[in-house]
């Protein structure tokens, strides 16, 4: 239903999906999609809540974020301390989870995940996000 709002633009529908997602999980403190920028090798961020974050646009390959647009895997971090390869949007972030969004078997983007708390993400919400990822591909 968030997602079949009549009327409304894609990015307006992402952007109510991200700020209900944040509102309804304690433990996700951003929540924002980031998508391929074209035929370039880089991601750029889309529809988000949360606090602004300079990071925009995203290299290939780094940070959690560029190392899912080449791997197609989900990538969970509990603690984002213990990753070398990690670019920090925030100082009180902690943990992280990005989930590869597809369509046509295609990785065309993200949801990424921002937690202030250690260490919270379940086997759970990986399923829960690949469903919310499913859901989008069909109104992209
Ligand atoms: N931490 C991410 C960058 C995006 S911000 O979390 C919004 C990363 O390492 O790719």
């Amino acid at each position: 239903t968030i997602l079949k709002q009549e009327g409304r633009s894609v990015d307006e529908r992402l952007q109510t999906l991200c700020e209900y997602l944040k509102a309804e999980v304690s433990y996700y403190d951003w929540v924002g999609f980031y998508f391929r920028n074209g035929e370039k090798e880089e991601l750029k961020l889309g529809p988000y809540a949360g606090a602004p974050t300079d990071h925009t646009i995203i290299p290939f390959g780094k940070g959690i974020c560029g190392q899912v647009a080449v791997s197609n895997a989900n990538f969970v971090v509990p603690d984002v301390t213990a990753q070398d390869n990690y670019i920090a949007c925030s100082l009180t972030v902690k943990s992280e989870i990005v989930i590869p969004l597809f369509v046509e078997g295609k990785n065309i983007g993200q949801i990424d995940i921002d937690s202030e708390t250690p260490d919270p993400f379940t086997e759970e919400d990986e399923r829960f996000l690949e469903f919310v990822n499913t859901e989008v591909a069909k109104i992209l």
